[in-house]
């Protein structure tokens, strides 16, 4: 079997875990500091806070920036569910947005006719490791005074115009599931440069306790914090952040080679005319944390056709993501019919993610190659 991805581990990982577990201190502690630390060199971020996935990220990142009953938040109309859900966990109100073809993210040229006097937000997702259109997003929220999260889920060591992703906007989430980039098994980290919206997830991750404020007993054996908000318990163990650590090691060399596999297709699959290649600007930093291609009629049927017959000869494969318009709770919640976003529902019926991940082999690659290039002859 071709997997549609793979985790890379070795002995790092073996032995930060047995540091770990000699030490005694599993929960969040010094690993977990030292996997902030190492993201915030990596980024040359203020402040980084770690989380249990990338949904708590974008969750306490809404929580932190004050958006509440009332206010709405812009959300690109093809990506991961939780790109919205999280707005429905504060009490927010999405807007959808339809993406591009060329990137499958957010249409900056159509964000302005969903802005309303309640638009507090836009949330920029970096959807398979290829970034947003920044440079627009960022105008457009200036102009309208919007704070910018960036979802970079599937986007560490993405970059646009040779920035980092997660450090233009005010917030950027990150996702350690094992289909990306680097894992920790399960696990998410915010960045931002503002301290108070650093000290505010701090808070929101951790039961509510305000790590700011002491008060006279602070310092006593007895002293257990102050609780002024709702928190919740959304922190990275050290055992995670353990193997993070190990992980982020080798973010630039796991990088590379996914960069190596992706190139290879898009070398042999340059002369097939029935598939949109997923080919993107110089200057947008693309990772390919996945290789999505788009079956160019639109298809769903005959993009399932091969989908089906791939899994026949033992080669996973997946649909890129999904187009959020089309789901049941937010078609019920919004009042939204087929056709609100066509580019995102399009994407979805014709999105075919192929199997890659660091090291794969040429002849592996060959075996989905073969296969596609014959769906499409
Ligand atoms: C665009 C996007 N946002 C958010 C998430 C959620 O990440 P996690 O699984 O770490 O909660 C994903 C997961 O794949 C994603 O693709």
């Amino acid at each position: 079997m071709i997997p549609i991805t793979k985790p890379y581990f070795d002995e790092d990982e073996i032995k930060a875990l047995k540091e770990c577990l000699d030490s005694g201190w599993v929960t969040q502690g010094p690993m977990t500091e030292r996997f902030e630390n190492l993201f915030k060199e990596e980024h040359h971020c203020e402040y980084a806070v770690s989380v249990s996935s990338c949904t708590a990220a974008l969750h306490i990142a809404l929580l932190a920036l004050g958006i509440s009953a009332g206010d709405e938040v812009i959300v690109p109309a093809f990506t991961w569910i939780t790109s919205a859900s999280c707005v429905e966990y504060v009490g927010g109100t999405v807007r959808f947005v339809d993406v591009e073809t060329e990137t499958m993210n957010i249409a900056p040229e159509r964000l302005e006719e969903a802005i309303t006097s309640k638009t507090k937000a836009i949330i920029a997702v970096h959807l398979f490791g290829c970034p947003a259109r920044m440079d627009e997003i960022m105008w457009i929220a200036k102009k309208y005074n919007l704070y910018v999260v960036e979802d970079c889920a599937c986007a560490i060591g993405t970059t646009y115009k040779g920035r980092k992703v997660g450090t233009i906007g005010d917030i950027g989430c990150f996702s350690f599931h094992p289909r990306k980039a680097i894992t920790t098994g399960e696990g998410g980290i915010c960045s931002t440069d503002d301290e108070a919206l650093y000290y505010k997830m701090l808070q929101y991750k951790n039961h509510g306790l305000n790590s700011v404020k002491k008060d006279e007993d602070y310092g006593k054996p007895y002293y257990m914090g102050i609780y002024d908000e709702v928190g919740y318990n959304l922190r990275l163990s050290d055992i995670q952040a353990a193997v993070g650590i190990a992980q982020f090691k080798k973010l630039h060399l796991l990088l590379e080679d996914r960069k190596r596999c992706a190139e290879y297709y898009l070398e042999r699959l340059k002369g097939c005319l029935d598939v949109i290649l997923p080919i993107v600007p110089n200057e947008f930093g693309h990772t390919y944390q996945s290789f999505v291609i788009l079956v160019k009629s639109g298809d769903r049927g005959v993009r399932n056709q091969i989908m089906i017959e791939m899994q026949q000869q033992g080669i996973q494969t997946r649909p890129g993501t999904i187009a959020i318009v089309r789901t049941e709770y937010n078609r019920k919640k919004y009042g939204l019919a087929e056709g609100e976003c066509p580019v995102a529902e399009f994407c979805e019926d014709a999105s075919l993610t192929l199997p890659i991940y660091p090291f794969m082999q040429p002849d592996e690659q060959n075996r989905v190659l073969q296969l596609v290039c014959k769906a499409f002859m």
